[in-house]
């Protein structure tokens, strides 16, 4: 496959670091929310989570950055307009989750009524958001219903993925793979 069907290496770097962020950051809410409220294992991993939700941020800026700079290879023509449209409002859709999550469990952490400090990686105090405390419940509600949007989102992308690869046989999910050999 030529270089111009691929995606480029910053973009590949991209995808996949913050494919595993936000693995780690669904399984991470999930298990944390039900720890021992007030233990020091919640304490730490809720610490984490929010370095990790905020390098995604960051993460996430840059990449769409990237991506309005960078015109990605284009869907196979083979692919129905219909199929094509379905796709891209997928990729959108990732990328709103990724601003918006992030954003929204910042806001839980900025009006929580314990009013605990976020340290990123135990270096850097993250300030909280102006915003008021009574947000708090709604802020916790758009958290939660995004992650689950997000795991729907996110599934429907890796099944699309793998029809690609698996039954179509086509070069859509091998555009995204790093290379490792040189006749390949
Ligand atoms: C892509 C980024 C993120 C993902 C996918 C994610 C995912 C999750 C999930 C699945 C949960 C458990 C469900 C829930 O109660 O909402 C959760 C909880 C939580 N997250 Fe995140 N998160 C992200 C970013 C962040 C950030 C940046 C912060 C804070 C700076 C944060 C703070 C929290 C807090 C405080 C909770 C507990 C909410 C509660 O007690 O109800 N998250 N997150």
């Amino acid at each position: 496959m030529s270089a111009r069907l691929r995606y480029d290496g910053v973009a590949m770097t991209l995808h996949w670091a913050m494919a595993a962020a936000i693995l780690g950051l669904l399984a991470s809410g999930f298990v944390m929310i039900g720890l021992k409220p007030g233990s020091a294992q919640q304490f730490q991993m809720y610490q984490t989570h929010k370095s990790v939700g905020i390098t995604v941020l960051a993460l996430t800026l840059l990449r769409l950055g990237w991506r309005l700079a960078h015109r990605p290879p284009s869907l196979p023509d083979t692919m129905p307009a219909w199929e094509q449209a379905v796709a891209h409002a997928g990729h959108w859709a990732l990328y709103g989750l990724m601003l918006a999550m992030p954003l929204a469990g910042w806001a839980v952490v900025s009006t929580s009524p314990y009013n605990i400090a976020t340290v990123l990686y135990g270096l850097l105090p993250l300030p909280h958001l102006p915003l008021p405390r009574d947000l708090n419940g709604a802020a916790k509600l758009a958290h939660l219903i995004g992650a689950w949007l997000m795991v729907a989102t996110l599934l429907g992308h890796v099944g699309a993925a793998l029809r690609h690869h698996l039954l179509l046989k086509d070069e859509v999910m091998a555009r995204m793979l790093p290379r490792f050999r040189r006749d390949s």
